[in-house]
């Protein structure tokens, strides 16, 4: 992360589900209305153009035949994963909501009436969460925890703001494990289940190595990791396909749901996305503490 700037990777993930949400119904993978008020001024001019039937419609077309152009749908497909799997929980009961990395996360206000009652947690650097809140006016039961939750004790920080172990919780923490490196994974995952009661959730995606495709495809994801380095947000770990369960099943953990592209394509993906390709490069994962 560059010293006091907001995260330019939680800018594009945003620019990702402000263009999947102006899709029609019967595409559209995630709806997140508030995204848009995040973008600089030439993502807003990018985003006015893309309103364009034919701009559209070729950016569709396009998705279908590489993989690396599908994948800029990814960001979009996470969020449904994470929304679907967050609702069931909120169905089910919820009275507590902690974003670790929470970027420009609208959840807050996009599901204010669902979530009415939840104390919400949002944890980033300094400079992300100020330029979140600079933008949008605070919500009334979020309570903003500016840290490097890499290096400070935010469990400490969590219990020390009023957050209570016993009572029935969901953590995101999306878009945000590739940026950490294996034992700071690992420390959060120690972290996250002393905060945990028995049955409480963890909602969270992670990068795969070494993802099977064309030698164009590999160009251009090299390209798309060094240019994460460039904005100093380097993607510092990737999981071989047989790491994810023992450490993410590790730590007193259970997976209750995976789904990696196959599978999320499969579920999340619909109309004129139905034949997107994308990289075989990605995971979302549902915890449950033990
Ligand atoms: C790709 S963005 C995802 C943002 C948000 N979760 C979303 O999906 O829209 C990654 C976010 O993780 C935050 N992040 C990365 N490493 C972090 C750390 N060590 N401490 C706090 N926040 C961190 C970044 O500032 C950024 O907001």
């Amino acid at each position: 992360m560059k010293p006091g700037r907001p995260s330019r990777t939680a800018q594009w993930v945003a620019f990702a589900r402000a263009y999947a949400t102006l899709d029609p119904p019967e595409d559209r993978i995630c709806d997140d209305p508030i995204a848009a008020a995040y973008l600089s001024a030439p993502e807003r001019a990018l985003l006015l153009a893309s309103r364009l039937p034919p701009v559209r419609a070729a950016a569709a077309r396009e998705s279908t035949r590489s993989p690396f152009t599908g994948s800029w749908l990814y960001p979009a497909v996470r969020t449904a994963f994470i929304d679907r799997a967050l609702l069931r929980r909120v169905g089910e009961g919820l009275d507590q909501l902690v974003l670790l990395g929470a970027g420009f996360d609208s959840r807050a206000e996009r599901f204010a009436g669902d979530l009415a009652g939840v104390r919400i947690f949002e944890l980033d650097f300094p400079a992300t969460q100020a330029r979140k809140l600079a933008v949008r006016p605070a919500a009334q039961n979020v309570t903003y925890l500016p840290m490097d939750l890499a290096r400070e004790p935010f469990a400490d920080r969590l219990l020390a703001a009023g957050f209570d172990p016993a009572k029935r919780t969901v953590f995101l923490w999306e878009g945000v494990v590739y940026f950490l490196t294996r034992e700071q994974v690992g420390a959060v995952l120690d972290g996250l289940r002393r905060l945990l009661s028995p049955g409480g959730t963890v909602l969270l995606d992670y990068g795969l190595a070494a993802p099977r495709m064309g030698v164009v495809d590999q160009a251009l994801l090299a390209v798309s990791l060094a240019v994460t380095r460039l904005l100093g947000e380097p993607v510092q770990t990737r999981f071989a396909e047989d790491e994810v369960a023992p450490l993410f099943g590790g730590h007193g953990f259970t997976i209750a749901d995976r789904a990696e592209v196959g599978e999320l394509w499969r579920r999340h993906l619909r109309g004129r996305y139905a034949g997107t390709k994308l990289i075989p490069f990605w995971g979302c994962l549902e915890l449950t503490a033990r």
